[in-house]
């Protein structure tokens, strides 16, 4: 998936921009999927550590690690979280032994892997027989408000822009998408949760756009100049906010299942 090179950017350009909603977001996940004291728990594409750091927090930092393929966020999430297990590496070959987990997550990953299924697999592999794997995606195609304006507007004014719209290009982004990633486990349960995320005015949504994170950033900081600028005039004016503080609301799709005794 050609978007997974976007998150090899500093980790505070990815906090400022979807790493806004993510705290929230595995909370919600974690609630969802069930984790209890005693548990070991895996964070499969761990980014700058906001799921690890909440894993860490209710199961205590020795019982989780982490990983993902960003060596900046790797670095980032091994000085915010000390204790964590945290790896470089891909979902697709989890540098773990089989069986090791109780729980294993990946938020908003799945779309972003190179062959999701054989990463849902290793997931599998490493998750004890009984044990819960889950992860979470975006509702790209209509709830994610931040994303939606943003490639509605890009396409607005570069029709090109289409194929790289994530409502269209991210495989795993609706419900039955996602609950058929998930067909090989039991019980499995496909939900939706909403989160949100505060900004202080329309530049503090912008300014981390430009720093290239995400495929929506590093589309934006493809842009020469003047493209930029009317990308800006028309997110803004597609989003109806400009000085003054706003939230945005993001929805999100959920699965669960048990892997197989
Ligand atoms: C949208 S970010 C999500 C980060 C974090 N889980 C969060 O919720 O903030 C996507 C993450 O997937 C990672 N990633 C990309 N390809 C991956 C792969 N094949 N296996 C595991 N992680 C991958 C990226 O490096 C990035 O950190």
């Amino acid at each position: 998936m050609p978007g997974a090179a976007t998150f090899r950017t500093p980790a505070e350009a990815y906090d400022r921009h979807v790493g806004r909603y993510t705290p929230e977001l595995s909370r919600a996940l974690i609630e969802v999927a069930g984790a209890w004291p005693g548990d070991r728990a895996l964070d499969v594409g761990c980014g700058t550590g906001a799921l690890a750091g909440e894993l860490a927090a209710l199961l205590g930092a020795e019982r989780v690690a982490a990983v993902d393929p960003s060596p900046p966020f790797v670095e980032a999430c091994r000085r915010r979280l000390p204790g964590v297990r945290v790896e470089e590496g891909s979902a697709e070959a989890l540098p773990f032994e089989d069986a090791t987990f109780d729980v294993t997550l990946a938020q908003l990953v799945v779309n972003f892997m190179t062959d999701a299924p054989a990463g849902v697999g290793e997931m599998a592999r490493v998750t004890k027989p009984g044990g819960t794997v889950a992860a979470a995606v975006w509702d790209y195609a209509a709830d994610m408000q931040l994303l939606r304006r943003f490639w509605d507007a890009a396409v607005a004014i570069d029709p090109r822009a289409a194929e790289l719209d994530e409502g269209r290009s991210m495989p795993y982004c609706t419900p039955d998408a996602l609950g058929h990633l998930w067909s090989a486990f039991d019980d499995v349960q496909v939900s939706s949760v909403v989160v949100s995320a505060h900004y202080a005015d329309f530049e503090d949504l912008w300014r981390p756009l430009e720093g290239g994170v995400a495929p929506s950033g590093a589309y934006t900081a493809s842009l020469p100049p003047a493209r930029r600028t009317a990308l800006k005039a028309e997110l803004e004016q597609r989003l109806g906010v400009s000085c003054e503080p706003f939230e945005l609301t993001a929805r999100a799709w959920i699965a669960t299942g048990r892997v197989p005794q």
